[in-house]
């Protein structure tokens, strides 16, 4: 029986997960340590607005387990010898440089992680892979483990990969309600006892048991494949625009075929987020690294059409805007990748916020959750020949919807938030600059409401209406 967890990483996937297990589990001690000591401190605040990862539904579940039998801290060492089972949630970016730059995981806090628990470990410890990672990673940590202990440590480590499937924004439902635990490890007793924690909340029919290797490798093709469904509808916008099908009719049309459903089917202004990119390029590279470049082509697709349509919607923007935005001010609605969560890894909105400063604009960037230092972080992080360039625009985060339409162009949904779903058009007509337009990205607004109320609009996968 597992009675004391350390998760290693107090990330987006670490702090929720061990959230969520600590309320099902009150028998089970954990503690969620990080090397970002700032992280840890905010982990630790009192004012739920500080902690450094929304989610909903989070915060209740921190007051009402950390300091109980859930605690966030920096003393590693300590964490590790005290558990009988260490989870590894940190991050696994993709390389920027070397071999696989581009296309492997970066496996440095990996290793890192794997060289403390090797240290600090005492008895018989289960290691259980959180964080996504390239298949094979599981043997790379074993040799790890095993390869830094003292000649005398007696240590012995099960390693289990057990792929997180939560998603961003509803990372609490998920995992309170998970559609499947996998499970994958050689050990059976091993594989037992990660069971026998689920079990507390999750019926056992969710909880699939299989290898190391398909375990690791199903947490990618899952997110390919729904990745491909993403890219599958962008593409098809498109051509929506283009001939004068409506993208809505033809979801609507093709979702109601039971084999297809309707899950993943929104069209939007590109995927994002930390794992779909990630995960195919980690897809692409093992396919190449096995000769199988067919493969490896085909899930490229998937992240070109991706790109393709990120870059589209600025070209949209700018043409429509008598093309140029010079001098123009354009209030930009999301900056986080989805909704329901502050987190902008990835976001489309980066690419297209710097896209449209290229065409030297003023952008007053409103999202409910990301805030100022995070947009500078994510739209500073360029060429340094263009911020130099006089004729850059200029961007600004505000606090709320009136703020950054006031004085506008044209109004840019980025993304999904509730609050931009029922915007009162006719009062922010007002306030803008004529002609006014929108741009919906993710087809959410009520159009025949903006079209009365005098705006120009253009929605996703349809077009143009006046
Ligand atoms: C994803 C997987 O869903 C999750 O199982 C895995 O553990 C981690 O990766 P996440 O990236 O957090 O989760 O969010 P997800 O809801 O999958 O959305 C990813 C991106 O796709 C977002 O940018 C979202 O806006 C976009 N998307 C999603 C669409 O554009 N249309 C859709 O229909 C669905
Ligand atoms: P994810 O979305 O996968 O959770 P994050 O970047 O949000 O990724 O979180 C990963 C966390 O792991 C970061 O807070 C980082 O500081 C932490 N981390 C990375 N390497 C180590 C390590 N060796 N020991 C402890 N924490 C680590």
């Amino acid at each position: 029986m597992i009675r004391n967890i350390c998760c290693i990483g107090a990330g987006y996937v670490g702090g929720p997960t061990m959230a969520v297990i600590a309320s099902n589990c009150p028998n089970i001690n954990i503690n969620v340590v990080d090397i970002n000591s700032e992280r840890i401190s905010k982990w630790n605040s009192k004012d739920s607005n500080k902690l450094p990862v929304y989610e909903p539904g989070l915060a209740e579940i921190i007051k009402k387990c950390r300091g109980v039998n859930l605690h966030f801290c920096s003393d590693i060492g300590k964490a590790i010898s005290e558990a009988d089972m260490v989870f590894i949630s940190v991050n696994t970016p993709t390389k920027k440089k070397g071999i696989g730059a581009g296309q492997a995981s970066d496996l440095r806090w990996i290793e890192s992680s794997a060289r403390s628990i090797s240290k600090y470990a005492e008895g018989e410890t289960i290691i259980v892979e959180k964080s996504t990672l390239p298949v094979k990673t599981a043997e790379t940590i074993k040799n790890i483990l095993y390869s830094s202990l003292g000649e005398n440590n007696t240590c012995k480590f099960n390693i289990l990969s057990n792929p997180e499937f939560l998603a961003e924004g509803s990372a609490i439902h998920d995992l309170q309600h998970p559609d499947r635990v996998l499970i994958g490890g050689d050990n059976e007793e091993a594989i037992e006892k990660l069971s026998e924690i689920y079990l507390n909340w999750v019926p056992s029919n969710k909880i699939i048991k299989t290898n190391l290797w398909s375990s690791e490798l199903s947490k990618l093709v899952a997110n390919a494949f729904l990745a491909q469904r993403v890219s599958s509808i962008n593409s098809i916008t498109a051509l929506c625009e283009e001939t004068g099908a409506n993208i809505k009719e033809v979801c609507n049309a093709i979702e109601t075929d039971s084999r297809i459903g309707n899950k993943f089917l929104k069209p939007g202004p590109g995927f994002g987020g930390s794992c779909f990119k990630k995960d195919i390029l980690n897809l692409i590279y093992l396919s190449n690294f096995y000769g199988l470049e067919k493969v490896a082509e085909y899930w490229e697709q998937v992240l070109n059409i991706n790109e393709w349509q990120n870059k589209r919607i600025p070209e949209i923007i700018t043409k429509n805007l008598f093309g140029t935005l010079a001098g123009k001010n354009i209030s930009i609605l999301g900056f986080a990748f989805k909704s329901n969560t502050n987190d902008t890894r990835e976001s489309p909105a980066i690419g297209i916020c710097k896209k449209l400063l290229e065409e030297s604009c003023n952008l007053k960037i409103y999202d409910p959750k990301v805030n100022e230092d995070q947009i500078k972080l994510d739209l500073l992080s360029k060429q340094s020949s263009d911020i130099a360039d006089k004729d850059y625009g200029t961007f600004e985060r505000v606090n709320s919807i009136d703020e950054s339409v006031i004085n506008s162009d044209a109004i840019i949904i980025l993304t999904e938030w509730s609050e931009f779903r029922d915007l009162n058009f006719s009062e922010l007509i007002k306030i803008m600059r004529k002609p006014s337009w929108i741009f919906d990205s993710r087809g959410i607004i009520n159009k025949t409401e903006a079209i009365s109320s005098g705006f120009n609009v253009w929605e996703i996968g349809v077009g143009v209406d006046i």
